[in-house]
């Protein structure tokens, strides 16, 4: 149960009593995972961070001799970076707890009560997780925090704050940072907005903080996937780079901050409000997860921890069904809110018989939904639209093979609903309001509607409810969950409560799943506004932009892959003219971006032209081919000079194939666009590498008299030559891609080359 009052209550109770402080002769904890490494000193009696990012070997010098300096003008001890950044060890730079009682006990002093080390299978008997408590006796708190460092080299953080005190502590941030190396010196984060998002911003890192802050309710399309810092010009595949993303749906902030004596942290919070969080004598609260990597060979290394985290994860799709990723058909762009059921079984029957596996069911299906104006909270088939239910529709699709999926958007309520009109008191809003009394005064309309009040635990039963009977009504495989719209003076009982409503959306989904453990969910919110690793815990995919637009996609894609990968990300072809910037792509370009992620169509393929018809098969079934690798191998991205040509591939990890696109956004300077590396590959290893798709003769794709010689029939070359010389490429006319599939060709890697800097092919064709 969701009670209101109990907000920050209801979270783990901590035994009374603050913890007593422990010596500080503790042994430093050094974790190790994957050639990065974590070090925390216990010497001066507070978990002092001495290091985060390569791996420091075995052999470690005496850490109490590591204090800084002490300067002039300055605190007459050196000043050290703790794990929670403190005014009290003399930190300037941004604080690591921000909190109070009415006012008093605003300096907080932690030191160091216990640490519990711990290693797991695999780690050869080192520490790879630990627990740290830290307690302030007078200001009656104790922080623990807990480590966690993953196979891949992920390092995830989290706090808990516990109130020892007899009055409630007012908590106006907690967060989790860490340290970065003095080689960066330059920052890279991601912004966007609707059918834009993830698009990378650089910019020099200086003294001073650099803060990107969310305070949309929801994760926000301009949201920074991943903020980076790294040496200069760092890129994907060369230069150190320390990243970290926090997993959490509501408002957050993430930043670095370069305090005045030359130290660097970045990191990140929950953005809390106004009295937001007041934690209960006795309570607690606990931050989301902070992920965190570091990688010496650029963003690609910074890919390969977070992908490996993911799909070590149990409940990974794929991993926990051990089906491939269907091909799907999402019905939004054929027919928008035009539900009608002719058309829509032609759109199934065509769907199946071009090779799609799953069909989704988009906004439209439910009571009063005839427009973006009305209907949200309803959610009974509407009787007037589907007279015998979703059943005639339903059973088309599986008769076909084909998974159905149904679009949702439990989070949000029209005004304009049976919902609203019976319990105007469960819309959101930053109104004091009592149970079945008026709404109050409400957040400005977007899109219609507004939010949900799920920290009510009759409005959240309401919606379990609903969805509970249409899962075990119908046969639905899937739910593409949508969320759209900001939440915007996100109230409950007059209190901030975009922490709340986010706990209860997650409880939502957790409690769901538990309930239909078949049941696929898709996290969209408008596009990509919803794309986190806290929501991605309970989700099997995200939507990564409203944008179907391959030219669009290609930078979307590309960057949300830094951390996400393509098993995850929705990526469908859509119409030949985009919807959502009118550009016009032929199909291969299209076919070809959506194949780097959880590929399918979003097109009324009810009338397409035979030839059409025909490639869009081929097509897919070019996928499903390429599936196996696309889903589990490494990506990877080239630092192609040409800003007009792109080239991302994904190589499997046993180096014996890999699928390559390069792509023109642009024209180039350049007549012919020279030789373009594969990076990636075994150095010493012979492939054979082939031009799948468009077809050498493709006059829409390629703009030349001859294409190079290679392209017609394949070549063969070491792995070294294809990434330090390269093949030449065709000349593709901008806005085209081009499909690469390398296959390895000898089973053993011939012998060191004694003349290493020779970079003659293995074998010549
Ligand atoms: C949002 C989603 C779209 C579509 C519509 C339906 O905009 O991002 O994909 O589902 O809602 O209303």
């Amino acid at each position: 149960m969701n009670n209101p009052d109990l907000i920050v209550a209801a979270e783990t109770r901590s035994p009374v009593g603050v913890p007593a402080l422990l010596s500080s002769d503790l042994e430093p904890l050094y974790l190790r995972r994957s050639g990065t490494s974590l070090l925390i000193d216990f010497s001066t009696g507070e978990a002092a961070m001495l290091h985060f990012g390569a791996d420091l070997g075995l052999a470690l010098p005496d850490l109490s001799l590591l204090g800084e300096a002490v300067p002039h003008s300055a605190l007459d001890v050196p000043v050290t970076l703790g794990l929670i950044p403190q005014a009290s060890s003399g930190w300037r730079g941004r604080p690591g707890l921000r909190g109070h009682r009415n006012g008093q006990a605003f300096s907080a002093r932690l030191r160091v009560v216990s640490v519990e080390r711990s290693s797991v299978e695999g780690s050869h008997g080192e520490d790879c997780s630990a627990v740290i408590t830290q307690a302030d006796p007078e200001a009656g708190v104790s922080v623990r925090t807990e480590i966690r460092f993953n196979d891949g080299g992920l390092l995830q953080l989290r706090h808990r704050l516990d109130n020892h005190g007899a009055d409630p502590y007012s908590l106006d941030e907690l967060a989790a940072v860490l340290p970065v190396g003095r080689a960066a010196i330059e920052i890279l984060d991601l912004t966007g907005r609707w059918c834009r998002e993830s698009h990378p911003q650089r910019l020099p890192l200086r003294q001073g903080t650099w803060v990107r802050s969310g305070r949309h309710g929801r994760t926000g399309h301009d949201a920074s996937l991943l903020l980076a810092a790294g040496t200069p010009g760092f890129g994907n595949r060369h230069g150190q780079v320390w990243a970290v993303h926090l997993g959490w749906s509501g408002n957050h902030e993430s930043f670095v901050d370069a305090a005045a004596d030359g130290r660097t942290v970045m990191g990140a919070s929950e953005l809390l409000g106004a009295g937001e969080i007041s934690v209960a004598a006795n309570a607690s609260y606990e931050t989301p997860w902070l992920f965190a990597a570091y990688s010496a060979a650029g963003l690609d290394g910074i890919s390969d921890a977070f992908y490996t985290w993911f799909r070590a994860r149990p409940h990974h799709p794929g991993v926990r069904s051990g089906k491939a990723r269907p091909v799907v058909l999402n019905v939004w762009e054929a027919v928008y809110f035009d539900h009608r059921l002719e058309p829509l079984l032609e759109l199934a029957e065509a769907a199946a018989g071009l090779g799609v596996e799953r069909f989704v069911l988009d906004d439209g299906w439910f009571r009063g939904r005839r427009d973006d104006q009305a209907g949200l909270g309803d959610w009974y088939v509407d009787e007037d639209l589907w007279p015998a239910g979703l059943t005639p529709l339903i059973d088309a699709v599986t008769g076909h093979g084909m998974e159905f999926g149904l679009w949702v958007e439990p989070e949000m309520v029209n005004e304009d609903s049976d919902l609203a009109r019976a319990h105007p008191d469960w819309i959101a809003g930053p109104a004091q309001r009592s149970a079945g009394g008026p709404a109050g005064r409400l957040p400005e309309r977007w899109r219609h509607q507004q939010v949900l009040d799920l920290v009510n635990p009759a409005a959240w039963q309401y919606i379990f409810d609903r969805l509970d009977a249409l899962l075990s009504e119908y046969r639905i495989s899937y739910l593409k969950w949508d969320q759209n719209r900001d939440l915007a003076e996100m109230g409950h009982a007059g209190r901030p409560s975009v922490h709340a409503q986010t706990l209860a959306a997650y409880r939502l989904l957790d409690e769901l799943r538990k309930a239909h453990p078949g049941v696929e969910i898709e996290s969209c919110s408008s596009g990509g506004a919803r794309v986190d690793l806290g929501i991605l815990e309970r989700t099997d995919r995200i939507w990564a932009s409203d944008c179907n637009d391959a030219l669009e996609r290609q930078t979307i894609q590309r960057w949300t892959g830094v951390v996400v990968p393509p098993e995850l990300v929705g990526s469908h072809i859509g119409p030949t003219t985009s919807h959502t910037t009118a550009r016009t792509h032929d199909l291969s370009f299209r076919a070809i971006t959506a194949m780097f992620g959880h590929f399918g169509l979003e097109w009324d393929v009810r009338r397409l032209a035979a030839a059409e018809r025909t490639e869009l098969a081929a097509a897919i079934a070019l996928f499903k081919q390429y599936r196996p690798l696309l889903h589990s191998g490494r990506m990877v991205r080239a630092d192609e000079p040409d800003p007009a040509l792109r080239l991302h591939g994904v190589v499997s990890h046993d180096g014996g194939e890999a699928l390559y696109a390069l792509v023109s956004v642009a024209t180039s300077f350049a007549e012919v666009p020279g030789r373009v590396c594969l990076p990636g590959l075994l150095p010493d290893a012979a492939y054979r590498v082939e031009a799948v798709y468009p077809a050498a003769d493709d006059r829409r794709a390629f703009l030349q008299a001859a294409p190079p010689a290679w392209l017609v029939g394949g070549i063969e070359a070491s792995g070294r030559f294809l990434a330090e010389s390269g093949l030449p490429m065709p000349v593709l006319n901008p806005e085209h891609g081009l499909l690469l599939a390398v296959r390895r060709v000898t089973a053993a890697a011939p012998a060191a080359d004694p003349a290493a800097n020779s970079a003659h092919p293995v074998r010549n064709p």
